[in-house]
């Protein structure tokens, strides 16, 4: 039976939106959007002042004018308002959804290959696309800085006392190294560590904390979670979207918690909450997740439960709580270490 109309209109939207969000990605991963937003100009134009080629730029600028991220007089090209939001440094950029749907698209390439034999390649993955590396940090910086600010600082009043009282805090798994930033400007007295595998990830925090003005209190550096040591107990130990990556072995990780902090330490524990209903997947906000959990199972993860995150600190002997931001979809769980 062919599909209904209905069915048929809805899927054609689904395509045009993904070609959409393609074009997008070029623009972002070559800065064409940022060079167009300083005024309109013609594909050779480009070419010669980002060293890029002008024949996949003529065929880009044409076909980012036909979805509408452009406007074209003759063969000058503007950026069109839904081109502007894409710029990446802009407050609520939609950056992030391009660089999430070309993620998004390599590591379906890679389950659609590898279902076929059970392998799971690993963390590597993640590394096998030279455009969308250097995004991954600001495109999760993009998405989740915003909901740092505006839900969890106001929820985890715990973050700002421990900022006001000093000391120091570690973040395991740091990305580009936002968080850290983002909670030092806020606190003179507090200062930072954060450790990451990824070299690109490091490169980009440290640059970004000098370019803050902190490198003085805040310092990045390459290394692995389970090796940690840590050289002075800290006041705080941050973990964002990065434990799921290390719950195989999440006794020794929680272990290194509890041993990092000093007594009447908190770890605050952010994590993609994964429902218990099945039917909660059909949610707008929870299909992301969904897609998510696939890409993490090609890297060797899936995403956790609340409960399971304070069950663990639990078996770790720190007492615990969880609450959820982000539309439900976003657990923040808090242990302390006994004083
Ligand atoms: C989803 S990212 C989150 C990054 C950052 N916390 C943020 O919120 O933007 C998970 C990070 O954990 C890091 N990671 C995963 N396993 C690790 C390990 N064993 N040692 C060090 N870093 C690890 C990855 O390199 C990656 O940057």
């Amino acid at each position: 039976m062919a599909p209904s109309e209905e069915i048929r209109k809805a899927v054609l939207a689904q395509a045009q939106g993904s070609m959409a969000l393609q074009l997008a990605f070029i623009g972002v991963t070559n800065g064409l959007f940022a060079a167009l937003e300083k005024g309109d100009a013609t594909a050779a134009e480009l070419a010669a002042r980002l060293q890029l080629d002008a024949g996949y730029l003529t065929r880009w600028l044409q076909a980012a004018y036909a979805f509408g991220l452009l406007d074209a007089s003759g063969d000058r090209f503007r950026l069109a308002e839904a081109g502007r939001a894409f710029l990446p440094n802009e407050p609520d950029t939609l950056m992030p959804m391009a660089v999430q749907a070309m993620l998004g698209a390599h590591l379906s390439e890679r389950a659609a290959l590898l279902m076929r034999t059970g392998e799971r390649p690993g963390e590597s993955v993640l590394a096998e696309r030279e455009t969308i590396l250097p995004w991954f940090g600001p495109m999760l910086e993009a998405t989740f800085g915003p909901i740092f600010e505006r839900e969890l600082l106001p929820a985890v009043p715990l973050l700002d006392e421990i900022g006001r009282r000093g000391g120091l805090a570690l973040d395991l798994g740091c990305g580009n190294g936002w968080y850290l930033r983002r909670l030092l400007a806020r606190h003179p007295k507090l200062r930072g560590v954060g450790l990451d595998g990824i070299e690109e990830n490091v490169r980009q925090a440290t640059e970004r904390a000098r370019r803050d003005g902190l490198a003085d209190r805040l310092s990045f550096f390459v290394g692995d979670i389970y090796a940690h040591a840590p050289v002075e107990p800290a006041a705080l130990v941050v973990m964002n979207r990065a434990l799921h990556h290390v719950w195989d072995r999440r006794e020794q990780v929680f272990r290194l918690l509890r041993d990092a902090l000093q007594p009447g330490g908190a770890a605050v524990i952010w994590e993609p909450a994964w429902p218990d209903e099945l039917s909660r997947l059909r949610e707008p906000r929870a299909r992301g997740l969904a897609v998510q959990n696939l890409s993490e199972h090609v890297q060797g993860n899936h995403l956790l439960r609340p409960a399971e995150i304070e069950a663990a600190f639990a078996e770790a002997g720190m007492p615990a709580s969880s609450f959820l931001v982000g539309g439900g979809f976003e657990a923040i769980v808090v242990g302390r270490r006994p004083s």
